[in-house]
């Protein structure tokens, strides 16, 4: 069991108080991450109390503490999940050697590559989400928000301590720069697609939590394999912050599609946008539009980088106990590949596939999300259904990227594809009308007309709390 230091000025269970250099550099970096913080968190929220939860320990029972928190005054911290001892590399060319305690020289850069593209995406979501707090359709929500927030902040601390810890002055450098990128932003954008997109409505952030951190959730599990210790030991960590993000996305979903359900069985015409509900064709749309960014994130489906993290033993499998063969070799993937017009299977050797592989997974996860949805709607009596869209649909990386594809995977002629994409990708006229629904419901248990409760509040009280005093 680790040494959790909650007195000092960043919390830890690393022992940072033995490594007085190290305990310095990431104390100079803590003000410009405040700075970053002020500059780019939640808007005008700052003063507020917020009843957050705080991670302040590893244990699998009491591993967090809740209360209210003004987000500025949040305790950061550094946590590591317990060391398994003698761990061993699991998969690959290297596998049975002991797992590296020190970044091994000739895989530094990757490392350093891989660790920067995942810290990205911690700052970045928040940059997307920091005007969301002026329309939350609930307290509950407005502090679910504010959560998230906070712990993708905690996850930039997770990938920072790492690139301090253990690569030198270029950590530093790249430390310094994870708070200098914006999201969006032409001139410094973040890293990945999807993280600068905007998230400027509710229904987009339940699909950006429900989708794209459940690509979070596959990058963090592959790299939880790893053969570099230190970063399996904080990804197993970050996910079990993560899980709750998830939970926000894919029961703000649910919520709004019961209440989409509910609307239309109020309404003659079963019209949900009549009665101020989001219809499940525009749902569907911003389904498409998340779930097509997101598998971007997982990279190409051919893939020699991938290759090499899996032989080199950087980055694994999802769950890649459950496989017999850890070593990817003289196995293939069969991957529908475009050719002359069709779509035709061509064996790809296994390790060159191994981002379709932790995909598939990701989209095995997707669906299950899809049939709770789907059940929600059949208890409402009505008769509509939502759908993943075939993986092939919208990309802009890989195989299929830029080609025209319809939701069931058909390839389009480009004509085509102008004139139907409406159908399957929101619309300004869409996107005008979840605008006009962005309306901030503050009172005490109330909640916004286009969207369920939740069965539960946080921490065992109930919806009707306040969790976040806004006076
Ligand atoms: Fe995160
Ligand atoms: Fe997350």
């Amino acid at each position: 069991m680790s040494n959790v230091d909650q007195n000092s000025k960043i919390p830890n269970n690393v022992d940072l108080h033995h490594d007085k250099r190290l305990q310095r550099a990431l104390e100079q970096w803590q003000p410009n991450y405040l700075q970053w913080w002020m500059e780019m968190g939640p808007t005008d929220f700052q003063a507020k109390d917020v009843f957050l939860r705080t991670a302040i320990s590893v244990d699998a029972d009491g591993w967090a503490h809740f209360d209210y928190v003004k987000m500025p005054d949040y305790r950061w911290g550094i946590f590591l999940a317990d060391p398994v001892a003698d761990r061993k590399i699991g998969f690959g060319d290297n596998m049975g050697q002991d797992a590296w305690q020190v970044v091994p020289g000739e895989h530094r850069n990757v490392l350093r590559r891989l660790i920067v593209t995942q810290g990205d995406t911690e700052p970045a979501s928040v940059e997307q989400q920091r005007l969301l707090g002026h329309t939350a359709p609930s307290l509950y929500d407005l502090r679910n928000l504010f959560q998230v927030n906070v712990e993708e902040g905690r996850h930039l601390w997770a990938m920072v301590y790492l690139l301090h810890s253990q690569f030198g002055r270029d950590g530093r450098e790249e430390a310094e720069e994870l708070l200098q990128r914006r999201s969006g932003n032409p001139d410094k954008p973040r890293i990945l697609g999807a993280f600068n997109a905007p998230v400027d409505n509710w229904l987009d952030f339940f699909m950006f939590t429900m989708f794209t951190d459940r690509d979070g959730k596959y990058q963090l599990l592959a790299l939880a394999e790893s053969g570099f210790d230190p970063l399996s030991r904080t990804t197993r960590f970050m996910l079990t912050e993560e899980a709750h993000h998830m939970f926000v996305g894919e029961t703000g979903v649910e919520r709004i599609v019961s209440r989409t359900a509910e609307l239309m069985k109020q309404d003659k015409n079963e019209d949900a946008r009549a009665q101020g509900g989001i219809p499940l064709d525009m749902i569907q749309r911003y389904l498409n539009l998340w779930f097509a960014l997101s598998l971007d994130l997982f990279g190409g489906e051919v893939s020699s980088n991938a290759a090499s993290f899996f032989a080199d033993g950087l980055k694994g499998r999802y769950k890649e106990d459950s496989y017999e063969d850890h070593t990817g070799l003289n196995q293939y993937y069969k991957m529908p590949t475009p050719k002359d017009g069709t779509i035709v299977e061509e064996d790809v050797p296994l390790r060159n596939a191994m981002n379709e592989v932790l995909r598939d997974a990701y989209v095995d996860d997707c669906q299950r999300g899809v049939d709770r949805w789907n059940k929600r709607l059949a208890e409402g009596g009505v008769q509509g259904r939502l759908r993943l869209p075939n993986k092939r649909f919208y990309r802009h990386i890989g195989l299929y990227a830029d080609m025209p594809f319809d939701i069931d995977g058909k390839m389009l002629s480009k004509d085509e594809w102008e004139r139907r994409k409406g159908e399957w990708l929101p619309t300004d006229a869409d996107r005008a009308y979840v605008a006009t629904l962005q309306k901030p419901v503050t009172e005490v248990g109330k909640i916004a007309n286009w969207i369920g409760k939740p069965a539960r509040g946080i921490k065992g009280l109930p919806f009707e709390y306040e969790y976040v005093r806004l006076d």
